[in-house]
């Protein structure tokens, strides 16, 4: 099984548009000793031209272009993303689905119930693209044991409930459903390692525990350094928590949760563009290289 991160900064990417916190100015400016990258999504290949596109964000065009392995050109009109697996309504991590209307045959989207619903209604992207492309809704249970995708053969794909937010536009917003978010637990079926997925992971539930201990490589929620990132630096009076992202530092916090699994691969993935890690010489950075805890960059490749 492959991964590769397409995009591994959190919504508004990094620099993001209209900031200009020390990380985002300094990026810009070159000043400091970081890597731009885009928003949030991963694609995961069995080594055929055909990929599943997990959540498809609004630089997805952006990066397709990076990403020639998504070019296959078997025929004239042709793309290696067989189909988009979307881990909640998030504008990041769906607005890219209008970017792929020009596709010629029905685009495979799976979705808990509740995500279709979101993007039938607050966010109706579903319905916008029913007038181009049209949707092939592929429904994820929430409970559901392993699903497989047939474009996809020999990766199965399990959906963990995560607590984590439904959209600001989703009547779920505090009110929140198993189905709202998930994340997934993702098996090659040949040798049996599995990776776990979760961009947006705001508390350590016990299927979660366990969906870790399963897991030979973790992919998990990087958003936030502080859980009062945003508000000490003066850009929201939202806590990390209220977002749906579990802080990586402090009591309780994901450096926590991953001390037990010293001996996997464990990748932060869906950083803000405040977080110090992005700063390679800082001493959050610094910290988590010591941890042997890593940092998903654009263009990462994770071979399982
Ligand atoms: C989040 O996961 O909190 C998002 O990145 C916010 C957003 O972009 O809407
Ligand atoms: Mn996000
Ligand atoms: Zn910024």
């Amino acid at each position: 099984m492959q991964i590769r991160v397409l995009g591994s900064a959190a919504g508004g990417g990094f620099p993001q548009w209209n900031c200009n916190c020390l990380n985002c100015s300094g990026v810009r400016q070159g000043s400091i000793n970081a890597q731009m990258r885009t928003q949030s999504s991963i694609i995961i290949g069995n080594g055929s031209p055909d990929w599943a596109l997990i959540n498809a964000s609004p630089d997805v065009l952006t990066q397709i272009k990076q990403t020639p392995v998504l070019q296959p050109a078997r025929q004239m009109r042709d793309s290696g993303i067989a189909a988009v697996v979307l881990m909640d309504a998030q504008v990041d991590h769906v607005t890219g689905l209008m970017m792929l209307r020009e596709r010629n045959s029905p685009l495979p989207i799976y979705a808990t119930q509740q995500v279709f619903d979101d993007l039938t209604t607050g966010l109706p992207l579903v319905k916008t693209l029913s007038h181009y492309c049209t949707v092939d809704q592929r429904l994820i249970r929430p409970d559901q044991e392993n699903f497989s995708i047939p474009e996809l053969a020999g990766i199965a794909f399990k959906p963990i409930t995560l607590s984590s937010k439904a959209p600001p536009y989703s009547p779920h917003r505090h009110d929140p459903h198993p189905g709202d978010n998930i994340g997934l637990l993702v098996t090659d079926v040949a040798s049996g390692k599995k990776a776990f997925y979760a961009p947006g992971l705001g508390m350590i539930e016990p299927q979660v525990e366990q969906a870790m201990r399963e897991a030979d490589v973790l992919l998990v929620d990087g958003t936030f350094w502080t859980d009062d990132e945003m508000i000490s630096m003066g850009l929201s009076s939202k806590r990390a928590i209220d977002m749906g992202h579990l802080a990586q530092s402090g009591p309780g916090g994901m450096i926590e949760a991953l001390a037990s699994y010293s001996t996997k691969r464990r990748i932060l993935i869906h950083i803000n563009n405040t977080n110090p890690i992005l700063r390679e010489d800082s001493p959050q950075a610094l910290q988590l290289k010591a941890l042997g805890i890593e940092v998903a960059y654009d263009g990462m490749h994770i071979e399982i």
